[in-house]
């Protein structure tokens, strides 16, 4: 398997380029299945997690085109074409790989009036049940059984509008729900939807293909169903995580970074945070300047829907408050079990304690490198972030983690004078 080694010490400067956001992209995959005509994707990033995906949707028929984007240009431009459905199941050997394949579900039931796919199961980061899709789709009709470790999902006579009221935000189920309602009898209302992002970039193509979306970018989305929708073309939203990930990097590196393509509007809680713990994050024609402005200091967080400081930064944030001088009080809020990190950055000579949902991190004035390993993506490149300003080598073990979502980490980093490099495993 392969490593990523870093040797510590080394500030960052130059500019990154943002891929494409996962998060949006794997949905956008999934919404090819809602029309018969052709989906192109453009600035698709190019990661574990999307070739899973392109798995899936071709095991259900759907003729995938990837191609090199025009130059000049990131990521892959994807051609989806879903004229006939040859069948109607995500099987468990591919849903396993990611929970995100729960996404087929509402746009092929929509489309087919049925469908088969896995239970995801637990995962690394807490239990992250479904039953909130599944509460939602059978609000618009559908009658949903559970059978060998499968969801049976059918309506034969397609799905009817309804209320769907979310008693907590699901990024993944309102998105479900938001594709199947495009093809539904009559008008659906989501009432406290997800307002993500990845979630607004979804509406805008699922609208470009001809579904009528209103109240996107609100917790209310009313969505009038079509009978059909027909052939769009989208752009994939940058990735803030992304480029929350490489402002830290500036951050705990004392550095400057600028990130190409990335927005500040998606990163507003990010950036006031940053800016009470020494570093700022400002707006330029290209995309967003990361630059630290004073000596690193403890902030406490806490995480949230968006518009509120993202889960998925929890672990890179707390990297950085290891060596801030004074306690940060992290608290998760959306998973359960979302600390898996702190073994390994006290490894690293990091002081953390945890206490249920919370950790306090005391600053320590250096960090030193070691082989370290990580169970999930996030947590993995929060030890990449840790190694940038650890005294000595850090060996990041279980590099597929990183690869589910992070492009050409090692080799972006890399170009701004980070000393990493991957190693490849001996065959
Ligand atoms: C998505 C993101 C993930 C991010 C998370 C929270 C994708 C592909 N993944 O995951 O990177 O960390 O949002 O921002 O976009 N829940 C239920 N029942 C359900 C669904 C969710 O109880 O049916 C709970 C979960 O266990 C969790 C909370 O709701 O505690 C939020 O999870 P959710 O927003 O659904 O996460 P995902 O969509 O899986």
């Amino acid at each position: 398997m392969d490593q990523i080694r870093i040797k510590g010490g080394h500030r960052l400067e130059g500019r990154i380029p943002i891929s494409g956001a996962k998060n949006a992209a794997l949905p956008l995959l999934a919404a090819s299945l809602l029309t018969d005509a052709p989906l192109t994707l453009s600035n698709v990033p190019y990661l574990a997690d999307i070739a899973t995906m392109l798995s899936l949707l071709e095991q259900v028929g759907v003729l995938v085109d990837v191609a090199a984007a025009p130059s000049g240009e990131a990521g892959r431009v994807v051609q989806l074409t879903a004229s006939r459905l040859s069948s109607l199941t995500a099987p468990y050997e591919l849903v396993r790989k990611m929970r995100a394949s729960v996404l087929v579900l509402g746009p092929l039931l929509a489309r087919a009036g049925e469908a088969k796919v896995s239970l995801p199961g637990g995962c690394a980061i807490g239990s992250r049940p479904v039953d909130l899709h599944l509460m939602a789709l059978r609000n618009m009709g559908a009658v949903i059984d559970l059978d060998n470790g499968y969801i049976h999902a059918r309506a034969p006579k397609g799905l009817q509008g309804g209320e769907v009221v979310f008693p907590l935000v699901t990024v993944t189920g309102t998105e479900n729900a938001m594709m199947a309602a495009t093809l539904a009898k009559g008008e659906t209302v989501l009432i406290n939807a997800a307002r993500e992002p990845e979630v607004v970039d979804l509406a805008h193509c699922l609208v470009s293909m001809g579904a009528e979306i209103d109240g996107i970018g609100s917790d209310r989305l009313r969505i009038k169903g079509k009978d059909k929708l027909h052939a769009a073309s989208h752009r994939v939203v940058a990735d803030r995580i992304e480029a929350g990930t490489f402002a830290m990097a500036a951050g705990i590196t004392g550095g400057s970074l600028e990130l190409i393509g990335a927005r500040l509007a998606h990163l507003n809680s990010v950036a006031h945070i940053l800016a009470a713990a020494g570093f700022v994050l400002t707006e330029t024609s290209d995309g967003i300047l990361a630059e630290r402005v004073g000596p690193l200091c403890g902030v406490d967080i806490m995480t949230e829907p968006y518009p509120g400081f993202p889960t998925d930064l929890q672990a890179q944030m707390m990297a950085l408050m290891t060596v801030a001088s004074g306690a940060s009080m992290i608290t998760e809020t959306i998973f359960e079990n979302r600390f898996m990190h702190v073994p390994e950055l006290q490894r690293m000579g990091a002081n953390i304690s945890v206490h249920k949902a919370s950790a306090i991190v005391r600053g320590v004035p250096s960090l030193r490198g070691a082989q370290v390993m990580a169970t999930d993506l996030r947590a993995s490149v929060s030890l990449v972030l840790a190694g940038l300003v650890a005294e000595g080598e850090t060996v990041l073990n279980r590099v597929y983690h990183l690869d589910r979502g992070y492009e050409r980490l090692e080799e972006k980093l890399a170009a701004c004078s980070a000393d990493i490099e991957r190693v490849k495993a001996a065959a």
